[in-house]
């Protein structure tokens, strides 16, 4: 087998048989075909697409490249998983909330990269938390506290890694089956039976509207179906940012809020809506009767105890949970003052995710270090009534000569109207 010819046949518009595509991987994680080859195929698989067969191979295949988890002794397993987002720390409260109520909890999790963050580095804004267990640690941990979350290893799923890096250079990112192989062949690796993704869609996600959202969640529901695993997809809005607070401290801090039973609405909701169809998914019950329960849990008080065993397992200073105030904070606060009046009609979530980034709070490449103390909290939101000179944000930085510059893409991210603005869908459907 040649991967001239596998080059050829899907630049001519033909499907690849799934020993071509077997053959892609392995001699590519082997370091066997030249990157120019690999980027030709994935330029036509960019073009041409694939069937739903190829596309299912693809992933599996990606999924077994490196290690895999196998989470069998764990009986009930579940995760999830978000396309990435600005505010997104739904994992914070959906892992231990789910956990409370006996599913095992898994979990690999990544970084931030460019406008959105990485559940890793918001656990690590915790003094002393580990992000890093061996495998022994990582299953005794499930076993004994059900819940354990982790860095992901560069094992998992590699040939993803050498295929992704190339897409990123090559104007090959945004293809539905590359995007779900990417996504589901890491999720598969992963080892959980469940798994529930929260698929954004607006200004801030990776898919801009509700019906490419749509079209990728089916594909990786598809997937993971057909690699046996339970499915579900919550396609939830960013055009927004989620919650009020952006940066890695503040999120724990705005996650442990709704934990307790405060906190921002939207993010309580998105939460909920994953966790009941994890629950669903999981246990067998309806998905009303799930939502009752991960209702319970979070209103006793069961999902934040368990967070506080889950931090303090892992490492971390339980007194800055109990007293978020202890969380690193930033030494400049800076109040940024509405240019205007009227109705906040839009927010584009992307620029305020990088202004956050020049506040310190992400990384432009991976090599790049955060100030975990760095970030945004949003006063006004969409839809929100303000009046020239209202606070709109507060911007947290150590690094005050940044402000002017995240100020001004923050406001160039607003616009104002007249009218009061309809809003997005926060749950635009789950599919199933
Ligand atoms: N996230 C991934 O892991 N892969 C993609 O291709 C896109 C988003």
């Amino acid at each position: 087998m040649r991967i001239y010819d596998i080059i050829a046949k899907k630049r001519d518009g033909y499907e690849l048989t799934d020993e071509e595509i077997g053959f892609f991987v392995r001699e590519l994680t082997n370091e066997k075909i030249m990157d120019y080859q690999a980027t030709a195929l994935l330029m036509a698989i960019y073009i041409r697409g694939m069937s739903d067969r190829e596309m299912i191979t693809l992933t599996k295949e990606m999924a077994v490249s490196g290690d895999t988890l196998d989470l069998s002794e764990l009986g009930i397993t579940a995760d999830k998983h978000s396309t990435g987002g600005v505010g997104d720390k739904t994992t914070l409260v959906v892992a231990p909330l789910i956990a409370s109520l006996g599913i095992n909890v898994a979990k690999m999790s990544g970084r931030g990269l460019g406008h959105t963050g990485g559940t890793v580095d918001k656990l690590e804004s915790i003094r002393g938390f580990k992000v890093s267990l061996s495998p022994d640690d990582f299953i005794s941990q499930v076993k004994k506290i059900g819940i354990a979350v982790v860095g992901q290893t560069g094992r998992l799923a590699p040939a993803d890694k050498i295929i992704y890096s190339l897409r990123d250079a090559t104007a090959t990112v945004g293809s539905v089956p590359l995007i779900a192989s990417s996504i589901m062949s890491k999720k598969l690796a992963a080892g959980s039976k469940t798994i529930v993704l929260d698929v954004k869609y607006g200004s801030g996600a990776f898919m801009k509207t509700t019906e490419d959202a749509e079209a990728l969640s089916k594909k990786m529901v598809d997937i993971g179906k057909a690699a046996g695993r339970r499915m579900a997809a919550v396609i939830s809005d960013m055009d927004t940012p989620l919650g009020t607070n952006i940066g890695n401290a503040l999120e724990v801090k705005e996650a442990v809020a709704v934990l307790r039973g405060e906190g921002s609405e939207d993010l309580k909701e998105v939460s909920l809506t994953l966790a009941a169809n994890i629950v669903a998914l999981s246990l067998g019950d309806d998905i009303a009767a799930a939502r009752k329960k991960v209702e319970a849990a979070l209103e006793s008080g069961k999902a934040y105890e368990k967070f506080k065993e889950f931090i303090t397992t892992q490492g971390g200073d339980i007194s800055q949970i109990e007293n978020t105030d202890k969380l690193p904070k930033a030494k400049t606060v800076y109040q940024l003052l509405s240019p205007e009046s009227g109705y906040i009609s839009k927010m584009q979530a992307e620029d305020i995710g990088s202004a956050s980034v020049i506040l310190g709070a992400g990384r432009l490449t991976k090599e790049d270090t955060i100030d975990y103390s760095a970030g945004i909290i949003l006063n006004k939101k969409t839809g929100d009534k303000v009046q020239r000179g209202d606070v709109l944000a507060e911007l947290h930085t150590n690094n005050s000569g940044k402000i002017k510059d995240a100020e001004k893409l923050f406001l160039s991210a607003l616009s104002f109207s007249s009218e009061k603005p309809e809003r997005n869908p926060l749950i635009y459907k789950t599919i199933l």
